[in-house]
């Protein structure tokens, strides 16, 4: 869909009272996906192996440990790779927002305990959501806000969430992060920090991924919605929040315009706005992050 109907379309949903323009959004969005659940699945997998890249790098097991997934989306992938591949003992999965459905997530076991599992299928200890123990999702809920004891938490990840929270509430997030890991905890982040409006299902060519980065802040508050809200921070501004509440950066990846063709075309077709001056071209154009971190003494 070309990115100027999606941006009229949530324009308009935005009008609407809160809980309706939410419902029809999420009714959208469910009808609209056209990515077949072997094919979440491929990219899923593909993110959790750049997890354990991390884990390993920073020399962390995961066998046993109790993690938090902030962002749970749509489907408990990441949970159960987390808990069927890497041994996790359980895995708390929290969302703002409500989107797994118990439909859903019985075709998504079916193919996940043949594909992977030799027809194993476990005991579903969730009914309400067909999710088998040992995996807990906590919907509507956002994590700032988590009541999580201190001190009980091994790891937590994210994949693809943190560029759609503020500055501030990203602050806040991890200021709340660090008090529930235990004192070796660490985390692991996957970031897309490109314009999400340039690969919305992958159907519309015509924007530069780094397209957003053109307009000033006034500028994009025009632009994008609730539905769409993307925070544009550029690298250094998230290792700015994750050090101001506590972390060392103990692993960082990014690919970027110097060390990615695609990135490169995508790049120059871009007038980048003053607003980003101060940071240099690998900072501007650091797409795909990935970030480890770790507690800093308290
Ligand atoms: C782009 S989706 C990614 C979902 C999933 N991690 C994946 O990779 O498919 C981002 C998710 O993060 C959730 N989210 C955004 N802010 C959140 C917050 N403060 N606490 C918990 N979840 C949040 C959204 O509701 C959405 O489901």
């Amino acid at each position: 869909m070309h990115h100027k109907i999606k941006t009229i379309a949530f324009k308009c949903l935005s009008l609407l009272p809160k809980k309706i323009g939410n419902n029809i959004y999420h009714f959208l969005q469910k009808r609209m996906d056209k990515t077949s659940i072997k094919r979440k699945i491929e990219l899923t997998k593909e993110s959790y192996q750049k997890l354990l890249e991390v884990f390993n790098a920073i020399e962390i097991g995961l066998d046993g440990k109790k993690i938090v997934e902030i962002g749970s989306g749509w489907l408990p992938i990441m949970p159960y790779f987390l808990k069927y591949f890497s041994k996790c003992q359980e895995v708390l999965t929290y969302d703002i927002r409500e989107h797994y459905s118990s439909v859903k997530i019985s075709q998504f076991n079916k193919i996940f305990f043949s594909e992977f599992m030799n027809q194993l299928i476990p005991e579903i200890a969730d009914k309400r959501y067909n999710l088998p123990a040992g995996i807990k999702y906590y919907p509507s809920t956002d994590f700032i806000n988590v009541p999580l004891p201190e001190n009980s938490v091994d790891l937590i990840v994210s994949r693809f969430v943190l560029e759609h929270i503020s500055f501030e509430d990203l602050l806040n997030i991890h200021i709340a992060a660090k008090k529930c890991l235990k004192k070796n905890g660490a985390i692991a982040h996957l970031i897309g920090a490109s314009d999400h409006r340039a690969h919305a299902a992958h159907t519309d060519k015509s924007l530069s991924l780094y397209d957003f980065l053109k307009y000033s802040q006034k500028e994009w508050e025009r632009i994008q919605t609730r539905f769409d809200y993307h925070n544009r921070l550029r690298m250094p501004q998230y290792e700015e929040i994750f050090k101001k509440a506590g972390f060392s950066i103990a692993y960082k990846f990014y690919s970027c315009a110097q060390n990615n063709d695609l990135f490169l075309k995508e790049f120059k077709k871009v007038n980048i706005h003053s607003d980003y001056k101060q940071f240099n071209v690998d900072e501007i154009s650091a797409c795909l992050l990935v970030f480890g971190l770790k507690r800093e003494k308290r």
